[in-house]
This record gives C-alpha cells, sequence and structure tokens, in this order.
C-alpha cells in the first residue's frame, strides 16, 4: 500500500469515471476452507488476506471510500469458537494496518452495533481511528455488528427524541435528514455494490443507502477474490447505464 510505489492504470479502467463508494459483502469463506476439507477458520483467515489486497487496489486506483460487511448483526449466532476468531483476525488486521492507514493517508471507520464488540477490539478500532482521523486519501469503513434494520430502527429512535424533545420539527425530516442520522452520515451512498460466492441476496447491508446502487454478484469466493477480478468489475460499472429512475440518454 506503499504510496511510493508507482501504479499503471489497468486496462479499460476510467480513472475519471471511478464510483465513489463501493461496499462489498464478502462471502464464502466458509466454503473455501470446506471445499479444501479445511476448517471454516482457515477460510476467514484467507478472507482477512483479501481484505488486504483490496483496500491496498482501492487506495492505488483512487476509490474514496471502501465500506467492507466485516460482521453482521445475525453473525453473534454463529459458533463462539467461529465468532472468537472473527473478533481476533478482526483485531489482527486493526493493529497489523494501522502504520500502512498512517502513512498512505487511509482513515478508518466503523459503523454498526461498536458497544457488542469485545472490549480489545473497541480499544484497538478507537486508537487507529483516532491516529487515522484526520486522513483524507480514502476512507475505509467497517461494518461490525452491522444490521440495516438496526441502523434503521436507531436512527427513527434518534430522530423520534428529538422531536419529543421539540427539538426538530417532523416537516424536517426529509431523506437527507433520515441519511444524516444513520451510521453512515457525511458519506455518499455506494454507487457500487459487489457480493462474493454468487448468493442473489442483500442480507440487511446497507438498506436504505443501496437505493440506487449498482449490484455486482460473482460466483468467486470471498478468499478467491482479487485485483483482476476486482478491475474486471469496475471496468463493467463504468459501462452501465445509470438513469436513478429517470429514462436513458
Ligand atoms: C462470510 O463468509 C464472511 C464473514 C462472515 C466475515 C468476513 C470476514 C473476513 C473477510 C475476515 C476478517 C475481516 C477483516 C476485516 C480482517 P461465510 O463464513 O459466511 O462463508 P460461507 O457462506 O461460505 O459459509
Amino acid at each position: 500500500m506503499n504510496s511510493s510505489t508507482s501504479f499503471h492504470v489497468p486496462e479499460g479502467l476510467d480513472v475519471l469515471k471511478l464510483p465513489k463508494h463501493v461496499a462489498i459483502i464478502m462471502d464464502g469463506n466458509g466454503r473455501w476452507a470446506e471445499k479444501r476439507l479445511m476448517n471454516r477458520i482457515r477460510g476467514h483467515e484467507a478472507g482477512a488476506e483479501t481484505v488486504r489486497a483490496i483496500v491496498r487496489t482501492c487506495r492505488e486506483i483512487g476509490i474514496p471510500i471502501l465500506t467492507l460487511y466485516a460482521f453482521s448483526t445475525e453473525n453473534w449466532q454463529r459458533s463462539k469458537i467461529e465468532v472468537a476468531t472473527l473478533m481476533m483476525l478482526l483485531k489482527k488486521f486493526i493493529d497489523s494496518e494501522e502504520n500502512e492507514m498512517i502513512e498512505n493517508n487511509i482513515r478508518l471507520n466503523a459503523i454498526g452495533q461498536l458497544e457488542k464488540l469485545p472490549e480489545d477490539v473497541r480499544i484497538s478500532l478507537k486508537r487507529t481511528m483516532d491516529l487515522t482521523g484526520k486522513n483524507k486519501g480514502m476512507l475505509l469503513n467497517l461494518a461490525l455488528s452491522y444490521g440495516g434494520r438496526a441502523e434503521i430502527a436507531n436512527m427513527v429512535k434518534i430522530i423520534a427524541e428529538k422531536a419529543r424533545d421539540g427539538k426538530i420539527d417532523p416537516v424536517l425530516i426529509t431523506e437527507n435528514f433520515i441519511s444524516d442520522h444513520l451510521y453512515t452520515a457525511g458519506m455518499p451512498d455506494p454507487d457500487l455494490l459487489i457480493r462474493t460466492s454468487g448468493e442473489i441476496r442483500i442480507s440487511n447491508f446497507l438498506l436504505w443507502q443501496i437505493a440506487y446502487t449498482e449490484i455486482f454478484i460473482t460466483d468467486t469466493l470471498w478468499p478467491d477474490f482479487g485485483k483482476d477480478e476486482f478491475i474486471k468489475i469496475l471496468v463493467d460499472f463504468q459501462r452501465r447505464e445509470r438513469r436513478f429512475g429517470n429514462v436513458g440518454r
């Protein structure tokens, strides 16, 4: 991720038409491991390596925001050992990437019910978020203990409290006002959502924010996903005509 490394613009990619915000549902770690007769945990370890590679690629190409679905509110139901491993990998990722994020001007942010995370993860997260808080090169947004419905319920609660306390008039409740009360306040909605491992569903991810997002589903399992396929998806995205409910040109 060293910023001094020269970067060649990949064939077919228009750097002036890059998505401003890419969101990824990283799926298939377990199947990747099972196919190799390995424990699911090996799949998550391999998946963490893919996270490193894709963050680097986004920084190199110049994608301003990357949001990764790293742990959902539903993932707490997995076995104790799997949850503990995912938390350990998360902490390891934050700690080991901290310096690279600082050197490469990347800001780390997290969205979700962060209070539910183990204390050691919260401490690492807060430290790296504080240390990288002023970085402007790229925003890496980790969705942790994240659920789209929980996010919407949280937004409704905050707005209802403000209305109850007489701080806002309900006429103020516009779509922008709602966006400003979500975890992603201040960020543009994702232009592109990628899901690996072939499942055609949203799985409670960024429900409000993906209203007009282009969706790309690949059969590749997350640990096998890499820079070349990511760039092919970006090229495909650039060929799509985004109409936002309007008619074509
Ligand atoms: C889905 O695979 C993936 C997850 C539940 C979590 C994603 C976690 C990582 C990529 C590793 C750690 C994260 C970071 C940010 C370093 P799955 O277990 O649902 O796969 P399956 O559907 O094949 O069982």
